[in-house]
């Protein structure tokens, strides 16, 4: 029976990050029931899932106001750079998230360098530019590699760090020549060394609440080779990343962020993402993103104690934060992709064996890309699972997560073996 007194909550998404959302949200004491739209087929085990797009923010909107549901929890960009922030909050609903005007932090990676440098806070030199020739001849003059990077959202594909200038002609070519991610500004960058981790953080205002921090592998396979993915494992925390390197990381880029944000009239609500970069001369922004990671959140969420509708709340309406604990136990996760991702990938492969994995205990399996197919489960994405182990150290995390992969049958996965390998 459903409980009148306890929440209705909707997220919106449906890969990996709203799965691990939605898990969280289902420990709540405070949540009755649980709507995820569009969902997946894992996510349909906690949640109802609803047949809506999550760039469909005015068929959202009527969906919230006639569940009467209580908090909306959004998961990807798309979803708030369409501004469903503003659309919610124009029409009464609680909603969790940042607005468009908010968001631009991550869809511009120019306002992001901008409000970088008037705020002091230290990142990668840089300069922007529209015209091909102009950024040609800057690139000529400089060191290699050099980062380039399309001023907009490109999916993590609008990023190229060019060895040589052969490189950087073509990549400058595809982006201000040709407009292959659509007409916009390139951001020529400094090229920075050093382990990266995600740092992300509650953010309302100038408020700013760390979580714990994690770190992604963004390369597709083993040793760091191979193409950028959207990330293909991740742990938490990061045994690299000090104590010292997370206060200086609050207190000299977050907190300053933020603050800059509210002075800019865009103040901030929702996670706060900062990309960060331990590097020879000290922690340094590689990016900004105005939401939850994937796979960050899925071995961020389930180290949480606390209630995470509470989070949402105090952030959402304003109100206390209460005391946001940790678990002491750590995480590490794989991902399994579809071959060929994050190129071009078949679907509709049968999945099976995740009972036998979750059977082994302290694992978490995360959808990312998942679908029903013939009365089981079936690929559906270029990212398909996350399988998350906890351990009391990483290694343990590690085998424990790998053995658990070892219990999934499918002919159309790979995954990295190395996640953890900076560490391990
Ligand atoms: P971004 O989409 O900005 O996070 O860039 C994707 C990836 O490119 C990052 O995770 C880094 O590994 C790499 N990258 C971006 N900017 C730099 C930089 N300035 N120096 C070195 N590597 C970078
Ligand atoms: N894992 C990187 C991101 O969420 O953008």
């Amino acid at each position: 029976m459903e409980n009148p007194q306890k929440a209705k909550v909707l997220v919106v998404g449906g890969g990996g990050r709203c799965h691990a959302i939605v898990d969280a949200l289902s420990r709540s004491s405070k949540v009755g029931k649980i709507y995820c739209a569009p969902g997946n087929a894992g996510i349909a085990r906690q949640a109802e899932c609803v047949p809506i797009k999550d760039t469909q923010v005015k068929e959202l909107k009527d969906f919230a106001l006639a569940e009467g549901i209580g908090l909306t929890v959004v998961g990807p960009e798309v979803s708030l750079a369409a501004g469903i922030v503003d659309a919610f909050s124009d029409a009464g609903l609680r909603i969790f998230g940042p607005t468009k005007s908010a968001a631009v932090i991550e869809s511009s990676k120019d306002f992001a360098k901008q409000l970088m440098a008037k705020y002091d806070v230290p990142t990668a030199a840089f300069r922007t530019f529209d015209d091909y020739g102009q950024a040609l001849d800057y690139v000529r003059g400089g060191n290699f590699p050099v980062v380039l990077k399309y001023d907009g959202l490109a999916a993590g594909k609008g990023v190229v760090i060019a060895e040589d200038y052969g490189q950087a002609q073509e990549a400058l070519k595809d982006m201000l020549l040709d407009d292959k991610f659509g007409k916009g500004r390139v951001v020529v960058e400094e090229f920075l060394t050093g382990p990266e981790f995600s740092f992300m953080c509650f953010v309302d205002g100038e408020k700013v609440w760390p979580m714990t921090v994690s770190q992604d592998h963004k390369r597709a396979f083993d040793g760091d080779k191979g193409p950028n993915t959207g990330g293909m494992g991740a742990y938490s925390p990061v045994p690299l990343i000090t104590d010292e390197d997370v206060e200086y990381s609050l207190e000299h880029i977050m907190k300053p962020v933020a603050a800059g944000m509210v002075a800019e009239g865009r103040p901030f609500k929702g996670v706060l993402y900062g990309g960060l970069m331990k590097t020879p001369s000290g922690v340094k922004v590689i990016e900004f993103n105005c939401r939850f990671g994937d796979p960050e959140t899925e071995v961020v969420l389930p180290r949480l104690e606390s209630d995470i509708y509470d989070i949402f709340s105090a952030v959402t309406d304003g109100t206390p934060m209460p005391e946001i604990k940790w678990s002491s136990r750590v995480t590490l996760g794989f991902v399994l992709a579809s071959n060929g991702y994050p190129g071009s990938y078949e679907k509709g492969h049968a999945i099976s064996g995740l009972d036998d994995a979750l059977a082994l205990g302290d694992i978490c399996i995360y959808h990312m890309g998942t679908a029903f197919k013939d009365g089981g489960y079936a690929t559906a994405g270029g990212r398909v699972l996350m399988v998350v182990g906890f351990g009391d150290d990483l290694k343990s995390a590690q085998a424990h997560a790998l053995k658990a992969v070892g219990c999934i049958r499918c002919d159309n996965l790979f995954y990295r073996r190395d996640i953890g390998w900076r560490v391990l």
